[in-house]
């Protein structure tokens, strides 16, 4: 890997601001393969140099990857001076500068991507690669007969904007008077999934997403909990991401 500076090394692991690390530095609280070192510009190799920080070993994390369940009442931004984020949900994080990938309202739960990977969140956010997003919906209100078909057609918002063709399942159970549905969209628009069933005259009182690309929420994750992904999902993603066949199976039906 190529080489960065101290300070920036430890600022990329959350350890503090530049300037607490120069200060760090000046008391001798770092070392750098057994030195002590007081010059926060000198340059690192991650994987080849060690550097310890008050009697810690600091190891470098280029790029991480998790998958949230989203509990209510989080939002998905970095910080809040209301809420608590998504990103504060990950306690085993190593970089300060995780981020979601995409929004989900602060009463939607479901899976959500957290990373520092830039590149990859603006390719499976770019609606030039309409990565199909599926979303488990609990709808109140009768839904018209042709509902499937309106979906499939794309329907218009209360602005105007006609949806791009999304993909409606009825699920044969019902929750009281409630109808559970699944939503397959193409797109990422505010709010899409309750403005789409908006249109069609009903309120969506439930929502969480099940998946994104061929990234799916593992079951085995607890609202609110969180796992790294597996290299198989990283590479997966990546591959769906620039428009790769493993991706998005049922694309072709829409
Ligand atoms: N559509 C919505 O209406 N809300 C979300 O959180 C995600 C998609």
């Amino acid at each position: 890997m190529a080489q960065l500076r101290l300070d920036k090394y430890l600022a990329d692991m959350g350890i503090g601001t530049r300037s607490q690390i120069k200060e760090a530095a000046k008391k001798g609280r770092i070392q750098v393969n057994g030195q002590t070192e007081k010059k926060t510009d000198r340059k690192i190799t991650p994987g080849d140099d060690q550097v310890i920080m008050d009697g810690q070993v600091i190891g470098y994390v280029h790029m991480e990857y998790y998958m949230l369940n989203k509990p209510q009442g989080v939002v998905s931004a970095t910080e809040d001076r209301k809420y608590q984020t998504v990103v504060d949900l990950i306690a085993d994080r190593q970089r300060k500068d995780l981020f979601p990938v995409g929004r989900l309202d602060i009463d939607t739960e479901g899976l959500l991507l957290i990373t520092n990977d830039g590149e990859l969140a603006h390719r499976l956010l770019s609606p030039a690669h309409h990565v199909d997003k599926q979303y488990y919906a609990l709808v109140e209100g009768e839904l018209p007969a042709d509902a499937v078909s309106q979906m499939e057609q794309g329907v218009t918002l209360e602005d105007g904007t006609v949806t791009r063709p999304a993909r409606l399942e009825l699920l044969p159970e019902k929750e009281g008077e409630f109808t559970k549905t699944l939503l397959t969209i193409h797109e990422g628009k505010f709010h899409q999934v309750k403005r789409m069933f908006e249109a069609l005259g009903c309120k969506v009182v439930f929502l969480k997403r099940l998946s994104m690309g061929n990234l799916v929420l593992d079951p085995e994750l607890e609202t609110g909990a969180y796992r790294p992904l597996t290299e198989g999902e990283i590479k997966n993603l990546r591959n769906c991401s620039i428009g790769l066949r493993t991706c998005c199976a049922d694309r072709k039906k829409t």
